[in-house]
């Protein structure tokens, strides 16, 4: 319950004798009073003064009391306000009321009833700030365990990414490059910041299915056979299906995931797509993943040199590539290439709940 003296009182009233009366009356148990002889004179000193109860006559001119009561619940509502009026009416009562007066008392009054309702007042104040505070702290609390899930997500899904880069050394940097790299070209082909977050998730997890690819096959020395390549080839399928339930609610990942070796002239894998079938989140990862397979050397070759695979990217524009995407991706590689973290750490695409199947809701 709050000390009548910790309260901070303004009363207003055009009659002098009558706002004084009161003033002294609440001053006499402690409650600091201050006063104003109108509406106007009222609201300046709300400024300076931020009382925490209000205790205002109706009929005053200028600007009666509900014009004041409405001006303080619009600007301040968090201020109490208690009508005081000469005349009983039941309309003007219902009136204040509804306008969100804390009561409405009617002249002459007991002192000592004024008091316990200021003090009520202020009682209900405290207890809708508090409530507010204990909402928002709710709130908070409930964004800190959503952020902290997202977290378990991807560190679950962080940890089937060093599964795969133990599993071949290939991998290990791969990842994080095409990453950077697809992010920065999707920045340059003007694509909003959630798409552009999205897709660089995509580009981190895009061969994330070689986990089910045969480390011989992963690891061999050599060129690969036909069988041994079409066995690679299916690490877009066993990817997109490792990560369906963990990225729902981030398809355009699932796309470059599934879709990253498509060929504009359809002859790619594992679906075939052409052309604008193939989504351009997916387009721009093949551009940028090409290039790095092309220029990091193997046991059996040497990298190209990136002029060479820039040469290489341009001579397959339009039957394997996208030749806007090849545009964008050089004007990145020459004016602003990102730099590239050391090692793959995963971040949330914003607005998107990953996992939210596994929590048992609804993807939006
Ligand atoms: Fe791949």
């Amino acid at each position: 319950m709050p000390e009548l003296s910790s309260i901070r009182c303004l009363v207003v009233d055009d009659e002098e004798i009558v706002r004084s009366a009161i003033a002294r009356g609440l001053a006499r148990r402690g409650c600091t009073c201050v006063e104003a002889a109108t509406g106007r004179e009222a609201l300046e000193l709300l400024r300076r003064e931020s009382p925490h109860v209000i205790v205002s006559d109706i009929q005053m001119p200028e600007m009666d009391g509900l014009q004041l009561l409405q001006t303080v619940r619009a600007s301040h509502p968090d201020i109490e306000v208690i009508m005081v009026t000469g005349v009983a009416e039941l309309d003007t009562a219902v009136d204040c009321l509804r306008q969100g007066a804390f009561d409405y008392i009617v002249k002459p009054f007991q002192m000592a009833q004024l008091r316990q309702r200021v003090h009520q007042a202020v009682e209900r104040r405290q207890l809708l700030l508090e409530n507010r505070r204990y909402q928002e702290h709710l709130a908070d609390l409930v964004r800190q365990q959503a952020r902290r899930i997202e977290e378990l997500f991807l560190e679950g899904i962080q940890s089937i990414v060093h599964a795969l880069e133990a599993k071949d050394r290939y991998t290990r940097g791969h990842s994080v490059r095409v990453a950077a790299f697809a992010e920065a070209t999707a920045r340059r082909l003007g694509l909003d910041d959630d798409t552009v977050q999205i897709i660089r998730l995509g580009a981190e997890l895009h061969d994330v299915g070689k986990i089910g690819v045969s480390e011989t096959v992963l690891q061999k020395p050599g060129p690969l056979t036909q069988e041994e390549y079409r066995h690679i080839m299916e690490h877009t399928v066993i990817g997109a299906r490792i990560m369906t339930p963990l990225l729902k609610g981030a398809d355009p990942a699932l796309e470059i995931i599934r879709w990253h070796h498509e060929r504009l002239d359809g002859t790619g894998l594992p679906d075939g797509l052409r052309d604008a079938a193939i989504p351009l989140h997916a387009r721009i990862v093949t551009v940028v993943d090409a290039f790095d397979a092309m220029t990091t050397g193997r046991p059996y070759r040497a990298g190209l040199s990136a002029a060479a695979a820039t040469a290489e990217l341009r001579a397959c524009a339009g039957a394997q590539f996208d030749p806007e995407v090849i545009a964008a991706f050089e004007v990145v590689c020459r004016e602003a290439p990102p730099t590239v973290p050391s090692a793959s750490r995963l971040r949330t695409p914003r607005g998107v709940v990953l996992g939210a199947d596994l929590l048992g809701e609804e993807a939006g």
